[in-house]
């Protein structure tokens, strides 16, 4: 029995030193110390074996299992390290190298304005409408009181597709196409694409656009006022000094133009606002009878204002943009700065 166990023991020796993995090792575990191994068989002979003797075994087999133990155990930590110094090494990463840089994409600088319009009036209770580019002459012209012969017509250059059909050159058709549809109160914002003959600094041949009407019983020129206002001292700032001066167009009456002091030299007159102090934003009135008539609203009940603006200018005036080209040359260094 003395000889058998050292016989395990040598052999163990040899096992070990070639033992390089924790697969070997795990093996080592199971040959030795399992449930069937060298050691536990040895263990549960001994009851074959005189009472008298079997204490003196008992520890031999013990001290050897101790030993084949502690030996798996020093051996293990050993190669665990080794396998994480590898996997290290293998897993290594040079933090100072530079990284794979994606340029975040961002929005135009004319959508960038054209959203934050729309928050301003959603955010006061006005829904937003949608209207045709492709219009008929009647919606953009008849209907808003421009007949066929009109002078105002020639503040518009058209693009015509034939007689009857045109891009539509303001966004003061979706007042119609929505009133003809629906019934006061009213309260909406018409943003979009327009389409004039029409191209320099301060012209492209198409641009955007964002309409107002509100139409109810009882509105007044001082609620159109307060309206502009409040949206100038969003879209602006809250101490943008604001005036508004008669006009003319023909869906309103009074109509009027709305001015802000200039934004580049705070009103002491400059190249921009051509010295004197104010820049016009927004176009404006209360909705002429005419036009109200057209869609069969009852003129003694009802009144409305309604207004027009031009995204580019705004943003342009926004963000002291002098070319209004630049916004549709698609130079990643101007959309870049916004
Ligand atoms: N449609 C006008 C234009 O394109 C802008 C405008 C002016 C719209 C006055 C309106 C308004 O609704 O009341 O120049």
């Amino acid at each position: 029995m003395k000889s058998e166990i050292e016989e395990i023991k040598r052999v163990f020796i040899q096992d070990l030193s070639v033992a390089g993995s924790s697969a070997d090792i795990n093996n080592l575990r199971i040959k030795y110390l399992g449930k069937k191994g060298l050691l536990t068989l040895r263990l549960k002979s001994l009851s074959r074996i005189p009472p008298e003797e079997r204490p003196i075994f008992g520890q031999l087999i013990n001290d050897c299992k101790r030993f084949i133990e502690d030996e798996i155990e020093k051996r293990e930590s050993l190669i665990r390290a080794e396998e994480r110094q590898k996997r290290i090494a293998r897993e290594y990463i040079d933090i100072t190298l530079p990284g794979k840089y994606t340029v975040p994409g961002r929005l135009h600088p004319i959508n960038k304005v054209m959203g934050e319009i729309i928050e301003i009036f959603t955010g006061i209770g006005f829904d937003v409408e949608m209207g045709p580019e492709v219009e008929l002459d009647y919606y953009n012209f008849e209907a808003l009181n421009i007949p066929k012969d009109h002078p105002a017509r020639d503040m518009q250059d058209t693009f015509y597709i034939s007689d009857e059909v045109l891009l539509r050159t303001h966004t003061s058709p979706v007042q119609v196409r929505v009133m003809e549809k629906k019934r006061p109160p009213l309260k909406f914002i018409a943003p979009g694409k327009v389409y004039r003959c029409d191209a320099d600094i301060s012209h492209t041949p198409m641009f955007h656009q964002v309409e107002g009407l509100m139409v109810d019983k009882d509105i007044a020129f001082s609620d159109l006022k307060g309206i502009l206002e409040v949206f100038i001292h969003k879209l602006f700032s809250p101490d943008t000094p604001v005036r508004f001066r008669p006009s003319y167009f023909p869906f309103t009456e009074p109509s009027a133009e709305i001015d802000i002091g200039c934004i580049l030299c705070s009103g002491s007159g400059c190249r921009v606002c051509k010295g004197t102090g104010w820049l016009e934003v927004l176009g404006a009135g209360m909705v002429n009878p005419r036009v109200f008539e057209m869609v069969g609203y009852d003129t003694e009940t009802y009144t409305g204002f309604a207004f027009g603006m031009g995204v580019e200018r705004l943003t342009m005036l926004k963000y002291s943009i002098e070319d209004i080209r630049m916004f549709f040359e698609n130079d990643i260094r101007f959309l870049r700065q916004f």
